[in-house]
């Protein structure tokens, strides 16, 4: 059965955990699916530039790990889940396409991780977020130890990551959790400003994002400049110019 509806609109696909039963919690069905969707959009088909991944229904974005399914796990296949779990979402960070997590409704544990992995986060104004794993007497096992404190600031996850605090949209948005307060149609929306631009441009800018912030700063500058590197020689950056010149609308081919 597939565990996700898919809705294509040009060049951004809508992904959709099709799990509102029980809230979109990540299955090893669900993690093995979004694995292949996400190769799918990776690979050399580039037709797809921009995602917008979300849950069904408005209750939940995605409850985290499936509970009931990881009650009847050895603990074997625990660690086997959260490496593919922790593959799954690396693969979203170094594709080159531009994730936009639309969190329609209650983000936790996993749920909060796979928005996390994501470029862009739209939080929906009655839904919330946390990484609430330590009442479970577990840690974040999907990178959010990690990536919770480079988006918001040690301090800041230190606090969530050890109450396992649950926070409301405009905490979220406050804090840096989550970009901006809105519907479907403002994660679309940001989705378009995206795919508008140059490919090679905005998987460049990405993955200088990305790497450059494990890097020291001169380390983190060299990086830009590799980055940099791969627009020079597009048709591109010469359509910008040229598009600029004229002033239109630029047309890129992404190469
Ligand atoms: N895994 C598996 N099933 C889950 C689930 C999860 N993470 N979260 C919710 N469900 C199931 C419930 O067991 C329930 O199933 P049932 O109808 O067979 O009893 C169904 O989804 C609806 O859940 P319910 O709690 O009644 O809905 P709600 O909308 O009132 O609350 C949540 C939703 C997500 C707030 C609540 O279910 C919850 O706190 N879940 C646990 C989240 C969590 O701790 N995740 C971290 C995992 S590390």
């Amino acid at each position: 059965m597939a565990e996700f509806q898919i809705l294509k609109q040009g060049a951004i696909e809508h992904w959709t955990i099709d799990g509102e039963a029980r809230r979109n919690a990540l299955s090893r069905a669900v993690v093995a699916e979004l694995e292949q969707h996400v190769r799918r959009v990776s690979g050399a088909d580039r037709s797809v530039r921009a995602v917008v991944l979300t849950g069904a229904g408005d209750k939940a974005f995605c409850a985290g790990a499936d509970l009931k399914e990881r009650a009847g796990m050895a603990e074997p296949e625990v660690r086997s889940f959260l490496e593919q779990l922790r593959r799954t979402f690396r693969a979203i960070e170094l594709s080159d396409c531009v994730f936009v997590a639309w969190v329609n409704g209650v983000a936790f544990g996993g749920g909060t991780e796979l928005a996390l992995c994501c470029d862009l986060r739209v939080i929906a104004p009655t839904a919330q977020m946390g990484l609430t794993e330590v009442k479970l007497g577990i840690i974040p096992g999907g990178g959010g130890t990690q990536r919770l404190p480079r988006l918001i600031g040690k301090g800041a996850a230190k606090e969530l990551i050890l109450t396992g605090r649950r926070v409301e949209a405009e905490e979220a948005v406050r804090l840096g959790l989550a970009n901006r307060q809105g519907g479907l149609a403002e994660a679309h929306a940001l989705a378009e400003a995206v795919v508008e631009n140059a490919p090679i441009a905005v998987g460049a800018a990405k993955h200088a994002i990305d790497e450059g912030l494990a890097l020291d700063l001169d380390a983190a500058l060299a990086l830009e400049q590799r980055k940099y590197e791969l627009t020079i020689k597009t048709e591109d950056r010469l359509e910008g110019l040229k598009a600029f010149a004229q002033k239109r609308k630029p047309v890129f081919v992404g190469r």
